[in-house]
């Protein structure tokens, strides 16, 4: 990736000198900017003072780089552009650079900040795109002598010609964030850093909110999928998550127990259920532990001699049980007569039927199927164990598609899987391995603190990851439309921002908090970006700057409703109509019964008719059957022998 540096001051590209210097920004006249177009230099485009266009400004041995900000034409040449006006005269333009860093060109090296201001009068060039490109690759050279790694992920907005690569270092080493307003290219960036990667032999775990990139495929890849439910057409591998790999949190994240009395009513019932696993001769028959009017020495020395499975947040006990077991646990602590008994049921187990209640439906609930009725599925820690020990498979897609939105499932999956990553990694698994984990829709997954006021569940493996995977050689990847709705201590963790358009002005700020350094000014261009542009900007990247993400190969299949084909009406067609121009038919013939095939391949027998498409072909079609014609595929819905007609409805 050793690239020479252009030399920056280049006449073909000068474009005006400065008049007036500031501290972080300068004046210039730009002579070339009313000119009404841009000029081709050695086959790239030289804009010569366009808004946003990247300049070089000529400083002695060093080089300023800089962007320009506004352009505007001096308050009594104002008119003088109306073409009613009469003729136009000689235009003296001037603009605002935003000064942004220091190219030292002796030494070929760039640093972040101005380190020596430019003069009045020092020359302004349009910067050679190559430049740009050096600047990225020169930082990363930077952190590791060798890179031989690096990922081809875009190309200059200006110049698609001039590709831009960046080491995996500068992209994930300090744990990468994909921001930007829905259809603004997340998932499509998301993807194309995915392609990248898997060229090298890395190791990579994406969770999949809504299945779209079941279209990645190779044998290094393997697709796995949680929950039952409607599936894309792919091939993941049905897993479960069974309850025991939840930690008690995770479980009170899920069953919400409020108030005063829920939540030691729910922890006092795993407990119960817990102990029966060990000493199953104190089971009444139907799973639960009844203490109510018991005798309390017996029960409590079983709880002493099991405690450590018992306070263990990660032992097993059966789940369905559980509201049950709650009820058993809303007694008096002591019998009325004798302090050796337990008392009868109390007043708590009013405060508790709507946990108990909620508990029930859930742990009944198909959806959550996955969880408390895993049967013989596979689970969720097997695979990624499975995953990481096999040498030859490179990324592991999790699809959450169906896992509920409701009880906060979404989040305790998700913060499940972090935890598992994250015990890996303080073992030391990703030290020689690392492994970068990609979170599409991040904000479905990375939330909050759950609970009220008497019971806090953090849900946190995220932020912990944030905060120090990186040292174990865990990082991570999230892309989101909501960077508002990511906590505070996981968003200013990443080292790296690919900002995609960002509209809203409160998700604007969080990024600019975010990225610490960003100067104001590049954030004013995030509403503006293209489909599948964003500002890289980062840690590990001297300027922020605009670049065009490469499209992958396998796109993810996020497109929304398509109106044009469910909206659709059926279209009927008689002979007379023909040759038609949406459907492309140009004749119909031949009614009558007759055998036809089915889209399945199998032939049946009905009322046909013969139609010629557009590209000459001719085919016999019966009711069911589908023809393709002006790239698009239509079923026959009837045919009509009488009036010789032909009623077609559009399938995609
Ligand atoms: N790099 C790109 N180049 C060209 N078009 C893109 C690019 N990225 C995204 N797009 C366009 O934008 C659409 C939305 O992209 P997507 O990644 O699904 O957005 P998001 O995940 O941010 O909602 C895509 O269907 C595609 O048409
Ligand atoms: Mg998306």
């Amino acid at each position: 990736m050793s690239e020479s540096l252009p030399h920056p001051f280049d006449n073909q590209r000068y474009m005006g000198t400065v008049t007036q210097v500031g501290p972080s920004s300068v004046r210039a006249n730009l002579p070339l900017a009313g000119s009404t177009g841009s000029r081709l230099h050695h086959g790239h485009r030289i804009a010569g003072g366009e808004v946003g266009e990247f300049v070089v400004i000529e400083c002695d041995e060093l080089a300023i780089f800089g962007r320009v900000l506004d352009v505007r034409l001096p308050e009594k040449e104002r008119l003088t552009v109306e073409p009613s006006l009469g003729a136009r005269e000689e235009l003296h333009p001037v603009g605002t650079i935003q000064l942004l860093a220091t190219l030292d060109l002796s030494r070929k090296t760039i640093t972040p900040g101005i380190g020596r201001h430019p003069r009045l009068g020092s020359r302004v060039y349009s910067a050679h795109p190559r430049t740009v490109r050096w600047m990225i690759s020169d930082a990363a050279r930077k952190n590791t002598a060798e890179t031989s790694v690096s990922l081809d992920v875009a190309c200059l907005t200006d110049d698609p010609s001039v590709s831009i690569s960046v080491t995996p270092e500068q992209l994930f080493g300090r744990h990468c964030a994909v921001l930007g307003t829905t259809g603004g290219g997340k998932s499509w960036t998301v993807a194309r850093i995915i392609e990248q990667a898997l060229r090298f032999n890395s190791k990579l775990i994406i969770l999949d909110a809504t299945g779209e990139f079941w279209k990645l495929d190779g044998d290094c890849i393997s697709h796995i999928t949680l929950g039952e439910g409607p599936r894309l057409p792919d091939e993941a591998t049905e897993v479960s998550f069974p309850h025991c790999d939840l930690i008690e949190s995770d479980l009170f994240a899920l069953f919400r127990p409020s108030g005063q009395s829920q939540g030691p009513k729910l922890r006092e019932a795993i407990r119960s259920l817990r102990l029966l696993q060990k000493v199953p001769t104190l089971d009444d028959g139907n799973g639960n532990l009844v203490k109510r009017n018991q005798k309390r020495r017996p029960i409590e020395a079983a709880f002493a001699l099991h405690s450590e499975y018992v306070e263990s947040a990660r032992s097993f006990f059966a789940a369905s049980p559980l509201a049950k077991q709650i009820r058993e646990e809303c007694i008096w602590p002591f019998d009325r007569n004798s302090e050796d008994f337990y008392g009868g049921l109390s007043q708590e187990e009013g405060y508790c039927l709507t946990l108990m209640m909620r508990v029930e439906s859930i742990v009944e609930s198909a959806d959550y199927a996955c969880v408390f009725a895993p049967g013989e599925l596979p689970t969720v820690c097997q695979a990624i164990d499975e995953f990481l020990s096999d040498t030859a498979k490179s990324l592991l897609r999790i699809s959450l598609q169906n896992v509920p939105f409701g009880n906060n499932a979404r989040e305790v999956v998700a913060n499940a899987i972090g935890r598992i990553l994250l015990d890996k990694a303080r073992e030391g698994m990703f030290r020689e391995q690392p492994l970068v984990v990609f979170l599409d829709e991040a904000h479905q997954f990375l939330n909050r603190t759950i609970g009220d006021e008497h019971l806090k569940v953090e849900l946190e493996s995220f932020g912990l990851i944030a905060k120090e995977g990186r040292k174990y050689g865990l990082t991570i990847c999230i892309a989101t439309q909501r960077p508002r709705d990511i906590p505070q201590d996981v968003l200013s963790q990443m080292g790296t921002l690919l900002v995609h358009r960002l509209i809203n002005d409160r998700d604007r700020e969080v990024v600019e908090r975010a990225a610490g350094e960003i100067d104001r000014s590049a954030a004013e261009f995030l509403p503006t970006l293209g489909p599948g542009e964003a500002v890289i900007i980062g840690v590990d990247i001297p300027v922020p700057m605009a670049i065009q993400v490469q499209t992958p190969d396998a796109k993810p299949d996020s497109r929304g409703p398509d109106y044009q084909v469910y909206w659709s009406l059926p279209v009927t067609l008689t002979a007379d109509d023909l040759p038609d121009a949406e459907t492309g038919i140009q004749a119909v013939t031949a009614f009558g019964i007759a055998e036809y095939e089915l889209p399945d391949g199998e032939t049946t027998e009905g009322m046909t008719c013969d139609v010629s498409l557009e590209d000459g072909s001719e085919i016999t079609v019966g009711e069911g059957a589908v023809v393709r014609g002006c790239r698009i595929a239509w079923e026959i819905i009837q045919i009509d022998e009488d009036d010789e007609a032909l009623t077609l409805r559009r399938l995609e």
